[in-house]
């Protein structure tokens, strides 16, 4: 079993992009994947085409002390047969207040956590933009962090300051998660680029994984449309980049390579999973109205005529006419 949490604390860097994309890449390998998301924000719910806002329980119900515990359980929400979600909505921001002064307030999700470790092969943790209470409770529940960083001089800032957290954290409590880092959204190769990656690789040796998440609109797109673009489209850069990823992290904490995925001509292939339904994330289209009403009754064909009918038609009309002229006649 692993458990990652997806941190940096500068917004917009891909962690949610990373947690959804990555959990759906184990998860059609067959692994058994939860994903928790701690943003508020509820991304990875959105990213997932769940509405956390009408969900009975999210993960807030499950840590908040005001709040009587529905149990880990009842808040988990079956995205396929190997992917799980523990949703967030905006009611999770009230939760670091109401913490505040409380012992042990660090571990409260590790503490819930716990029980549920062997059920998974995977746990991914989306963390919020910051630093508060929420990713530290993160943090604390997992054995690694993965931090995606994008080539901008505020996101590799940020990655300075998690620094000193994470060796806070270490001070605090002994804890010492394994760390990994990883370039996201890389545009062209470029001097620039090379220097950055140059310089991740030289500070942070092999925490570094050898691989970068590319620009890709469809990665957008996917996420408008709520869905992963490692289900969406296995030929875009973005879904072979984040299959590259998971083989390369995937290695890294023991797991052996799944054969079945093989790049093929830059394009990911993978067996497709006959029992494999996925449930919530490629729902059936809407019908619309007038979809219905074509349904309902198939429209008439009207056989007008006029110089653009059929020949059949006009011959028939031409036939007709003549037939009443001979007859007045
Ligand atoms: N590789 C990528 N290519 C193109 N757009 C991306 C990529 N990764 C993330 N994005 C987009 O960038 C925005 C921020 O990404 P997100 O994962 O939400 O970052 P964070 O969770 O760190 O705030 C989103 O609109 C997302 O769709
Ligand atoms: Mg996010």
């Amino acid at each position: 079993m692993a458990s990652i949490a997806i941190v940096n604390h500068k917004g917009g860097c891909g962690k949610t992009t990373t947690a959804i994309n990555l959990a759906a890449a184990y998860a059609r390998q067959r692994r058994k994947v939860l994903v928790i998301d701690m943003d508020p924000q509820g991304h990875v719910s959105m990213g997932l085409n769940i509405d956390s806002k009408k969900l009975p329980y999210t993960i807030y119900d499950v840590l908040s002390p005001v709040k009587k515990n529905p149990g880990f359980k009842k808040a988990i929400v079956r995205i396929t047969p190997f992917l799980d979600l523990i949703p967030a909505n905006v009611k999770l921001s009230a939760l670091e207040q109401q913490l505040s002064g409380t012992s042990g307030r660090d571990s409260i999700l590790r503490d819930i956590l716990n029980p549920f470790l062997t059920k998974y092969d995977f746990i991914f943790i989306d963390c919020p933009p910051n630093l508060g209470l929420l990713s530290i409770n993160a943090i604390m529940a997992v054995d690694n962090i993965l931090i995606p960083v994008e080539s901008s001089k505020y996101c590799l800032e940020g990655v300075s300051d998690l620094t000193a957290t994470l060796e806070m954290i270490d001070k605090k409590a002994g804890h010492k998660p394994r760390r990994f880092i990883f370039n996201t959204l890389a545009q062209e190769k470029s001097d620039y680029e090379s220097k950055v990656v140059k310089n991740l690789k030289k500070k942070y040796g092999k925490a570094y994984l050898k691989t970068r998440i590319r620009e890709s609109v469809r990665i957008k797109e996917a996420s408008f449309l709520g869905k992963p673009i490692v289900y969406m489209d296995l030929k875009d850069n973005g879904a072979v980049d984040y299959y590259t990823l998971s083989e390369i992290l995937g290695k890294k904490l023991g797991f052996t390579p799944i054969t079945r995925i093989n790049q093929i001509k830059g394009a990911v292939k993978v067996k497709p999973l006959a029992e494999e339904k996925i449930l919530k994330i490629v729902k059936k289209p809407k019908m619309t109205k007038t979809m219905v009403r074509k349904v309902a009754k198939p429209a008439k064909t009207t056989k007008k005529k006029t110089i653009l009918s059929p020949i059949s038609i006009r011959k028939k009309t031409a036939v007709k006419a003549k037939q009443r002229v001979l007859k007045a006649a």
